[in-house]
């Protein structure tokens, strides 16, 4: 289908530039927010300000009238509700993050938004002529974007809340030796840190197991409190030491190259990534410019199937408040319908505030690949081997068979072929492969689980840790 849009934005565009966007995908996190220990988290002035920052970046680059790289058709100053689709978890700082972002994008646009009533009279939209750019919550949309198939309308599309294989799959990292190793290795420094932090965590909760909400705890109130107790403890070195066990702690419940199902919030963001990106490119989508809020763990779990861990260990590392990453769907081509053989990805990954002083997004090679840009069908391709993008596979591959996925329980698919052959958003035959592998894996563990339990083995020392890891920890909206 001819980009008719493209070619419009094509013309006015100065010769010298050769480079089309044709559409963008962005996956953001909030900004700076209140601790994790006491709920609810609230975003704070700081985090508004960080992400409007961001939004402005993301103007500059893909939305205002000189922009450096201009989405093609994209309205500059009015926002255009349906070119512009943001989604969001259900999480109070996930959902301001974005209304303010969006202020980023269109900020209110005085005298523009004037009109003219039957009596002459001229009436300007208040707050400066402030704009409106829906939010939709991912669980409760009317799924006004047709294009965008279930994604909107299924509790599953939040990010990795519900996935009961993976929730296994977590679990297991707390039963590991490598979880137990670090977990005495590090007993000593985090009773030391009582001092600190007593004042929320007692002796007995002071350890790995909290590495997350420690590290969030110190890092809130390195921000915002002026008064620390015995704050002469928190040298650069140990400061330093609680991120980064809090990384480990968080990397490894997000990504583990054995059990893929453990990173399905990655999975399940790469189905949404491609499907959208595919339908700007079949001109099915109005919605050139899609952007979606989320968790730190989602950003850890796409990193690690992307095999960006590989790159720079720096991806097992928790991404920064407003952090975001980018998926530009790119094109030299001055031809009309464009041919996706001419349309490339290009990725980009800010670690913190795009926009912010000495913070670009800067662009990195995805699959353990060496190009930036990659052929649109070699990018589908690679995403496909561990993009979910419907419910039934989602139902597959999480091994839930209740609520949502009772429909697909009783079908007699075991999943080993599921290849979905829904035209255009149907998952490939990679996906099946990789899912079918996944039941077998976890055919195999239930096994072996079945096997310790006849055998009474093991059981003495998985209830202990069971003690340990009272709280299922699944990388999830909840973990923003
Ligand atoms: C967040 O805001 C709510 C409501 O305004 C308040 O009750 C809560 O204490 C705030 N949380 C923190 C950590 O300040
Ligand atoms: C014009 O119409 C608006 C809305 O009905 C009203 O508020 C305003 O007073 C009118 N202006 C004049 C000059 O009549
Ligand atoms: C999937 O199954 C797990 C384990 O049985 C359960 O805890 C979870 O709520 C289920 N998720 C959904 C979305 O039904
Ligand atoms: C994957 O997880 C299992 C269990 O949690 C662990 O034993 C294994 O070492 C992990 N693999 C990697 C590569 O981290
Ligand atoms: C912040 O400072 C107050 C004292 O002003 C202290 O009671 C509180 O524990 C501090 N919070 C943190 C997280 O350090
Ligand atoms: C992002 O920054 C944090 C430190 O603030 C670091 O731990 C993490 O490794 C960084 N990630 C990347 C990809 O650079
Ligand atoms: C377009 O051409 C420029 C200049 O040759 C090149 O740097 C860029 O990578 C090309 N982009 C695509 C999408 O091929
Ligand atoms: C599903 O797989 C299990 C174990 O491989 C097998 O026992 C069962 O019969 C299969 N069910 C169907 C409907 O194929």
């Amino acid at each position: 289908m001819a980009l008719k849009l493209t070619l419009m934005a094509l013309a006015s565009l100065p010769l010298a530039q050769s480079e089309t966007v044709l559409g963008v995908y962005i996956f953001h996190r909030h900004g700076d927010r209140t601790p994790k220990s006491y709920p609810p988290a609230n975003l704070t002035s700081l985090g508004a300000e960080e992400v409007l920052l961001s939004g402005t970046y993301y103007r500059n680059r893909y939305i205002a009238s000189d922009a450096s790289s201009p989405i093609a058709g994209l309205s500059h100053d009015i926002a255009v509700q349906s070119q512009v689709s943001v989604t969001v978890p259900d999480d109070a700082v996930l959902h301001n993050s974005a209304q303010v972002f969006v202020q980023g994008l269109y900020p209110p646009v005085g005298r523009l938004s004037a009109q003219e009533l039957a009596n002459g009279t001229s009436v300007e939209a208040p707050l400066g002529g402030y704009q409106y750019v829906p939010v939709k919550a991912a669980s409760s949309s009317s799924g006004s974007s047709s294009t965008r198939a279930d994604a909107e309308n299924n509790e599953w599309l939040q990010g990795g809340s519900g996935c009961g294989n993976a929730m296994v799959s977590s679990n297991n990292y707390f039963a590991s030796s490598e979880y137990q190793k670090t977990y005495s290795d590090s007993k000593a420094f985090y009773q030391s840190l009582l001092p600190v932090i007593s004042g929320t965590f007692d002796a007995a909760e002071a350890n790995f197991k909290n590495g997350y909400t420690i590290f969030d705890l110190i890092n809130v109130a390195r921000i915002h409190n002026k008064t620390i107790p015995s704050s002469d403890l928190l040298t650069p070195e140990t400061v330093a030491e609680v991120q980064n066990l809090a990384n480990i702690h968080e990397w490894n419940l997000a990504y583990n190259e054995t059990e893929p199902i453990r990173a399905i919030a990655g999975s399940v963001l790469a189905g949404q990534i491609l499907q959208q990106l595919q339908s700007t490119l079949d001109s099915k989508s109005k919605s050139p410019l899609d952007i979606q809020f989320g968790a730190y763990a989602s950003f850890s779990s796409f990193f690690g199937l992307a095999q960006l861990q590989k790159l720079s260990a720096d991806f097992t590392g928790i991404v920064d408040y407003a952090s975001s990453m980018a998926f530009e769907l790119v094109t030299n081509s001055t031809s009309s319908p464009v041919s996706k053989d001419d349309v490339s990805v290009r990725f980009l990954f800010s670690n913190g505030t795009a926009g912010a002083v000495g913070n670009v997004p800067v662009a990195y090679p995805l699959f353990g690949r060496s190009e930036i840009l990659l052929p649109w069908s070699v990018f589908a391709d690679e995403m496909n081997k561990f993009a979910i993008g419907d419910t039934k596979s989602w139902c597959t591959a999480c091994g839930n068979s209740t609520g949502q996925c009772a429909q697909y329980a009783s079908s007699g698919d075991n999943g080993s072929a599921t290849a979905a052959s829904k035209s255009g958003n149907g998952i490939s035959t990679a996906v099946a492969g990789v899912i079918g592998a996944l039941v077998t894996l976890v055919v195999i563990l239930g096994i072996e689980g079945l096997v310790y339990v006849l055998a009474g083995l093991r059981l003495v020392k998985k209830s202990s840790l069971a003690a340990q890891a009272t709280k299922v920890e699944v990388p999830g909206a909840s973990k923003a």
